[in-house]
């Protein structure tokens, strides 16, 4: 287990929107690297690129033509290379994304996929039989290849699935088993790439769809059993490297497939939702953090303490703030609100992930769909950093030049008045940061125990042994049963009286136990 995840704080950046340097209208490496001092700055340690490689855009990057190649709106490799550098000598580390499920359709393996004769890549990607033959069950596109048969898809029209081979065999005409020689050349061609960018100076992987690798494959066993070879092929040559993978669950994600960190996502029955997105059919919203919820602790936990200690010991659950598939958090939660859930965040087990702009609170913006976003492009706006700039200091470029707009609303959030404000929340995030990195019991190893968790909202759970966090997100007073008199960071108030320590409407405590 590479020893810098125990304390590491990584920052997603969505890289189309993140700092455009050469005035096209679109981020870029150059970008990346002149905020690094700024995301150092905040406090983060590691940072995460959504895919950045050679790509038709169909899927925002996640439909990569050349895995070898980044994407020349980015730049060139050379600067990425250099964006490495620049942040391994900030003591800052970087992970990419990995795309392992599929392709592109205009990736050269799968042109060579498509001829009508044998060749090196035939098999490289799932093929029905005959052109006429769409089984059941899938996804497929007939007619648009000399090949005669139907190809699979594992997301958009664009996305053709790259053959990893089939668990259960239901037909055995075109299906081939995982363990069959035939599909071994996938994985191996998967591991080059790892290797490639590991060799330049990447410090792991995100993992797209981590678990969707092997097809009919219900109790997920076989795609662990490959991901189990990457592992090893890490613990052996680059034993200081990460997995992170997009599947949440993380008994199977950490314990069989052996990922270092599975993701927590906003899926519904998940902590991550129920904490910080929980609108319900009537449209009430019910998140945890949410003021007027009043929703109980121990359900917005759910099942993470039980995957907590499932996992303990194997990996780390990363919680996330948001990511590029979310709606932002702030369309949610208003900047009170986001105050006690960041505390959450940054006082939980594992490892934590913060998505670009969440620190000032950037909105949800609504609008048309841009390289596949759909909904999903409201939470991939630009970075705003400063209002007295054109396009809030992303661009230079004329304003329908730019990749998607900028919030032009009067009050939109922003880094240059939120750093010059001691009580932002750019600065709270910072206070987090710096709390979390200087108390390893904060930290991803440190043990977490519910010491009290009562219906009318209250939570208090202990980290390590000498630790405690307490949250009363509700708009009402509430008692909590415990004497919180070392405060080591809050956010409202919390007085103690006794034994007890009332706190005040929308507090969070962290504090020493004596
Ligand atoms: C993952 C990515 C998402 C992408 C999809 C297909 O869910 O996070 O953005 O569209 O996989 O690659
Ligand atoms: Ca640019």
């Amino acid at each position: 287990m590479p020893v810098w995840l125990k304390n590491a704080r990584f920052y997603e950046i969505y890289p189309q929107s993140f700092y455009d340097t050469n005035g096209d209208g679109i981020g870029d490496f150059d970008g990346i690297i002149a905020k690094l001092d700024y995301i150092k700055q905040l406090g983060f340690n590691a940072l995460w690129i959504n895919p950045c490689f050679l790509s038709p855009f169909m899927d925002a990057g996640y439909d990569v033509q050349d895995y070898y190649k980044v994407a020349p709106r980015y730049g060139t490799n050379e600067d990425l290379y250099r964006l490495f550098d620049q942040a391994h000598s900030r003591g800052i580390r970087v992970i990419l994304d990995l795309v392992p499920g599929h392709t592109s359709d205009q990736c050269e393996w799968f042109k060579q996929s498509k001829l009508p004769y044998r060749n090196e890549y035939s098999d490289r990607y799932i093929w029905s039989s005959n052109a006429w033959d769409r089984p059941a069950g899938y996804s497929w596109v007939a007619g648009n290849a000399d090949r005669d048969g139907c190809y699979m898809l594992n997301f958009f029209l664009s996305q053709p699935a790259l053959n990893y081979g089939f668990n259960k065999i239901t037909h055995p005409e075109w299906q081939i088993s995982y363990t069959d020689p035939r599909v071994a050349g996938t994985l191996q061609a998967m591991m080059d790439v790892m290797r490639f960018w590991l060799d330049h100076g990447a410090d792991g992987f995100r993992v797209d769809m981590a678990d969707s690798l092997v097809k009919n494959d219900d109790d997920k066993s076989a795609t662990a059993s490959l991901w189990r070879k990457v592992r090893a092929m890490l613990d052996k040559d680059y034993p200081q490297t990460v997995i992170v993978s997009e599947w949440c669950n993380a008994p199977r994600s950490i314990n069989q497939a052996g990922f270092h960190c599975d993701f927590l996502l906003d899926h519904w029955t998940k902590m991550v939702h129920k904490a910080f997105r929980n609108v319900n059919e009537q449209g009430v919203n019910k998140s945890y953090f949410c003021k007027t919820a009043h929703v109980s602790a121990a359900d917005m936990l759910g099942d993470y303490l039980v995957e907590l200690q499932q996992t303990r010991g194997n990996g780390y659950i990363s919680v996330i703030s948001g990511n590029h598939d979310t709606d932002r958090i702030a369309r949610y939660l208003d900047e009170s609100e986001l105050r006690l859930a960041y505390t959450f965040l940054f006082t939980l087990p594992g490892v934590p992930f913060f998505y670009y702009g969440d620190e000032i609170g950037m909105r949800y913006l609504p609008q048309h769909s841009k390289e596949g976003g759909f909904q999903r492009t409201g939470s991939r706006t630009p970075m705003q950093w400063d209002s007295a700039l054109p396009n809030m200091g992303f661009s230079s470029a004329p304003q329908d030049k730019l990749y998607l707009d900028v919030d032009r609303s009067a009050d939109a959030p922003n880094v240059a008045d939120q750093a010059a404000d001691g009580n932002s929340l750019l600065n709270f995030v910072r206070q987090l940061n710096v709390l979390r990195s200087g108390c390893e019991d904060l930290q991803a190893d440190a043990e977490l125990a519910v010491m009290y968790c009562s219906d009318d909202g209250v939570l208090c759970y202990r980290r390590g042994n000498s630790v405690a966090v307490a949250f009363n997100p509700t708009d009402a007073e509430r008692t909590l049963p415990y004497a919180a008199d070392d405060v080591l960071f809050q956010t409202g108030k919390a007085t103690v009286t006794g034994l007890q320590t009332v706190l005040a409407p929308q507090t969070a405590v962290v504090f020493t136990l004596k």
